[in-house]
């Protein structure tokens, strides 16, 4: 009785923080001022005005898929903008919001058509305060699922570090480094790795999705710079000294994150993962990583950035990340995404897993050519066991 009690006690804490948590995850926030004195602040430039608003269905992934969805009408796409460098742009600042209250003209619209190969070709139409700086990229990202992060938090350091490879001394094509940021952190949430933890890609998304201010991330102006004055007089949500998201919300949604599921291990033909080793996929998704504590999570990725290729180089630096560097995107889930019609890669640009490894370039170009010569049996099995992920 007595080991029960002191197990039930702090888990109901946890369940408290992360039931707060849910409710801050799906809380539509509105304009300030607001008699809702607790959930207003948004903006006055936003891209949604939710965390649920892009990651539906209490952290899911998008379903924007590249070519089919209008990316300017599609929640769960995003455009940051920085230079190769990763300089935010002076005038907008690191990510596009397309919409603004008040005064605040929305910052644009996003476009796309598409060139030679397929190859996307973004554009922004009316800047509303202006023109860009000319070293100012587009880099589109889709919101991914949030299943399991609280487990990719948990990897060790130590296990991510042991698998770089810079100068490929193993001489097998794959280098791999880790996210280390400015401030000796290591960089595993995003695309490009740029968040260290989950409180910290949350503070991000505060700041640049919906324009709210945290105890890390005070300004609550959000990504609004000199160069837009309207937004920056604008009225917001926060009491002086006080963030527009109090720290006990943070918390709770740091509860919330962290106790997602990972997605349900499915049944695997042994054939399949045989081939998906051999080919060398798994030098990048690996199929385990260890957790502290104990235990693995079977995420398939290595956590580590890639120089993916020409056909990947968005042209903007982000955090470690090298303008054609991306994160080793995890594998788990993939049948659910897939079922969902949702697009695969960072930008939602392929429509199924052979498209996916036909974007594969760089350090994934052996991989992408053992794909190749594999017999169309062996390819349709390798297929099949990532789309059953
Ligand atoms: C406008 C759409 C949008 C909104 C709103 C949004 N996100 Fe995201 N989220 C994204 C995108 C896009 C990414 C990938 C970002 C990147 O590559 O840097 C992302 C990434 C994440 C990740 C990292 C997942 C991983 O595997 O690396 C977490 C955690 C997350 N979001 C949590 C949140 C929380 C919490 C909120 C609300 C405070 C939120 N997001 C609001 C679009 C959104
Ligand atoms: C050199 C490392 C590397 C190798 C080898 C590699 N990948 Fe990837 N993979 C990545 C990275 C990095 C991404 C994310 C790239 C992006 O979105 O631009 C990715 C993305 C994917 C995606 C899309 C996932 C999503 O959530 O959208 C699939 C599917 C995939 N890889 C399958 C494979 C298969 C199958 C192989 C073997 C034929 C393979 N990869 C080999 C690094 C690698």
């Amino acid at each position: 009785m007595l080991a029960l009690l002191s197990l039930t006690a702090p888990a109901s804490a946890r369940d408290l923080d992360s039931a707060i948590g849910k409710a801050v995850f799906d809380r539509l926030w509105v304009q300030a001022p607001a008699s809702t004195k607790s959930a207003d602040g948004l903006g006055p430039l936003f891209a949604a005005r939710s965390c649920a608003s892009c990651h539906a269905g209490s952290g899911g992934r998008t379903t924007f898929r590249l070519g089919r969805d209008d990316p300017a009408e599609h929640p769960g796409l995003v455009i940051r903008l920085g230079a190769a460098d990763g300089r935010p742009d002076p005038t907008y600042g690191a990510q596009l919001q397309p919409e603004g209250f008040g005064k605040a003209p929305g910052e644009g619209r996003v476009a796309v058509r598409f060139a030679a190969a397929g190859r996307p070709d973004w554009s922004v139409t009316d800047w509303g305060y202006g023109a860009p700086a000319p070293e100012t990229r587009l880099s589109p990202r889709v919101a991914p699922s949030l299943s399991g992060v609280g487990l990719l938090a948990r990897v060790p350091e130590a296990a991510i570090l042991a698998r770089e490879d810079p100068e490929d001394r193993d001489g097998d094509g794959v280098s791999g480094r880790a996210a280390r940021l400015p401030d000796g952190s290591l960089g595993r949430f995003g695309w490009k790795a740029a968040e260290p933890t989950l409180e910290a890609q949350a503070a991000q998304a505060f700041l640049l999705d919906l324009g709210l201010s945290t105890t890390d991330r005070p300004d609550p102006a959000g990504d609004c710079t000199a160069a837009e004055p309207q937004c920056r007089t604008a009225p917001h949500g926060a009491e002086a000294g006080e963030p527009e998201v109090r720290p006990e919300l943070m918390t709770g949604l740091v509860a919330f994150l962290d106790r997602r599921p990972a997605p349900p291990p499915r049944p695997a033909s042994p054939r399949g993962e045989r081939l998906f080793v051999a080919a060398g996929c798994a030098a990048c998704h690996a199929p385990s990583l260890p957790l502290t504590g104990g235990g693995e999570v079977r995420a398939h990725t290595d956590l580590l950035l890639h120089d993916m290729g020409e056909a990947l180089d968005d042209g903007m630096g982000e955090g470690a990340a090298k303008s054609a560097e991306w994160r080793t995107a995890p594998l788990w889930g993939l049948s659910r995404a897939l079922a969902q019609n949702a697009g695969l890669m960072h930008d939602g640009r392929a429509a199924d897993v052979r498209a996916a490894i036909g974007w594969h370039g760089g350090e994934a170009e052996g991989a992408k050519a053992r794909f190749g010569r594999l017999s169309d049996k062996e390819q349709a099995e390798l297929l099949a066991y990532v789309s059953g992920l």
